[in-house]
């Protein structure tokens, strides 16, 4: 096995893709182009939501630098991108009628990638949820598949003759849950009915992407799921059993509904009397097969009972491991262990990619130079974590680090850096990390 500090491009399968990601809302400037109001402007602009009240209308203004960001991304010697199409850009009322200027957009960037010799990955749907869709309940309304179908044909007869690989939503438990149970993200309800009902209809929308998709004659569709290693505080038996329900709600859910058309028994003694009539019926389509699986991994998780909470009477206990900028555990053999795990219970050789992995810290820019050594040592370790879950037969086909640039982590505004790239958010200006610098050298083809 070559050691973690020696590791390159060549310990790799041939054809592994190393790429980067971000997401529309994060990076590109909402307020350009014609965009119309998505639920992420509002929760912004609601006290308390999200540090310092910052929103996504600059970003990094990615709308305007796309050529500049995909040169440096092609310098660092990626062979691919992973963006976002945003729903409220290209369909600003979320039906009816396209902003031609949005999808020109998404057309305009997917040429750039394919200019430079790299592939374009795209993700049909990262959070720009239409406000005037949020003013129908959004998520929670059985209509949003039908609705979603519609904004994903209209990108596919745009860019789909170009696309390498298309995932339909990314991280439904965070789209869902952490959005509708846990009020941290847009549109921040708490409300079990809600997050029921929400982690059905994502499901449902999936389904309909893929119908339609495969409609259209697609054969590269997936779906990135958000997994966390879930580990119980302690052996007493209340804690195990908090972290086989967590385990059901965050990590199980979305994959059993689409692996195995069922939702997971743990989680529905919660959370069956919200879901709506009929469920059942609708994990048939969920469950029509899927060509790969992006997986988003970035900490594990303790879990203790909290005899206080309703069901699911969980509450997260702080662990022993270092820790990011978000406070994370940084957990590289859990991202092993996952991979393993899905490829026995859940998927055996379907092709995975992990979508997402990477880590926030606290970066400074001094004499034009970002040293991030933390950056450079979790990149290492969770490289060799994929290594490891490869050698033991997992079919891991890429990685995408997260995030190509520094840019508004949603309800933490600008204040968490994940890039490989510093951007100083008043000029705008763009710094390669000594991370980017890293990951150069390591993937240069020799
Ligand atoms: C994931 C999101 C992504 C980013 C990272 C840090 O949950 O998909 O947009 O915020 O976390």
């Amino acid at each position: 096995m070559t050691s973690i500090a020696s590791l390159t491009r060549n310990d790799f399968p041939d054809g592994f893709l190393f790429g980067a990601a971000t997401a529309a809302y994060q990076v590109e400037g909402h307020k350009f182009g014609g965009a119309g109001s998505c639920h992420w402007d509002t929760f912004a602009a609601t006290p308390g939501n999200v540090l310092r009240a910052e929103d996504g209308a600059l970003a990094c203004d990615q709308y305007h630098r796309y050529e500049e960001d995909l040169d440096i991304l092609k310098a660092g010697n990626f062979d691919a991108y992973r963006f976002s199409t945003s729903w409220a850009r290209v369909i600003p009322e979320g039906r009816g009628a396209v902003n031609r200027e949005g999808l020109d957009y998404y057309d305009r960037l997917t040429d750039a990638i394919l200019e430079r010799g790299m592939e374009p990955h795209v993700t049909l749907y990262h959070w720009e949820l239409p406000s005037a869709l949020s003013d129908l309940g959004g998520w929670t309304n059985p209509s949003i598949a039908r609705w979603f179908g519609d904004f994903v044909e209209v990108i596919d007869d745009r860019i789909g003759d170009r696309v390498a690989s298309y995932a339909t939503i990314n991280e439904p438990w965070c789209v869902s849950y952490l959005s509708h149970l846990l009020g941290h993200h847009a549109p921040g309800l708490r409300n079990i009915r809600a997050a029921a009902r929400s982690m059905h209809y994502v499901l449902k929308a999936h389904a309909e992407a893929v119908a339609r998709l495969r409609g259209h004659g697609r054969n590269n569709l997936g779906i990135v799921l958000n997994f966390e290693h879930t580990q119980p505080a302690t052996d007493d038996p209340r804690d195990i059993r908090a972290a086989v329900t967590q385990d059901a709600t965050h990590n199980r859910w979305f994959i059993e509904a689409i692996a195995k058309g069922r939702y997971p028994t743990e989680a529905l003694e919660g959370l069956e009397p919200y879901l709506p009539r009929d469920w059942q019926e609708d994990l048939k389509a969920i469950s029509r097969p899927i060509d790969w699986l992006g997986i988003n991994y970035y900490t594990r998780n303790l879990v203790a009972h909290d005899a206080e909470s309703p069901w699911p009477s969980t509450s997260p206990a702080q662990g022993h491991l270092a820790t990011t900028q978000m406070g994370w555990e940084i957990c590289p053999e859990g991202l092993e262990a996952l991979l393993l795990r899905l490829k026995e219970s859940y998927v055996g050789d379907l092709p995975m990619m992990v979508t997402e992995n990477g880590m926030a810290w606290d970066d400074h820019l001094r004499n034009g130079v970002v040293d991030d050594p933390e950056r450079c040592g979790f990149i290492r370790d969770h490289m060799a974590a994929m290594q490891r879950a490869i050698a033991a037969g997992v079919n891991l086909k890429g990685f995408f680090y997260w995030s190509l640039l520094d840019n508004y982590e949603w309800a933490f505004g600008y204040e968490r850096r994940f890039g490989i790239v510093h951007v100083d958010f008043d000029t705008l200006k763009r710094t390669p990390k000594a991370s980017y610098h890293m990951l150069k050298d390591l993937l240069e083809r020799t």
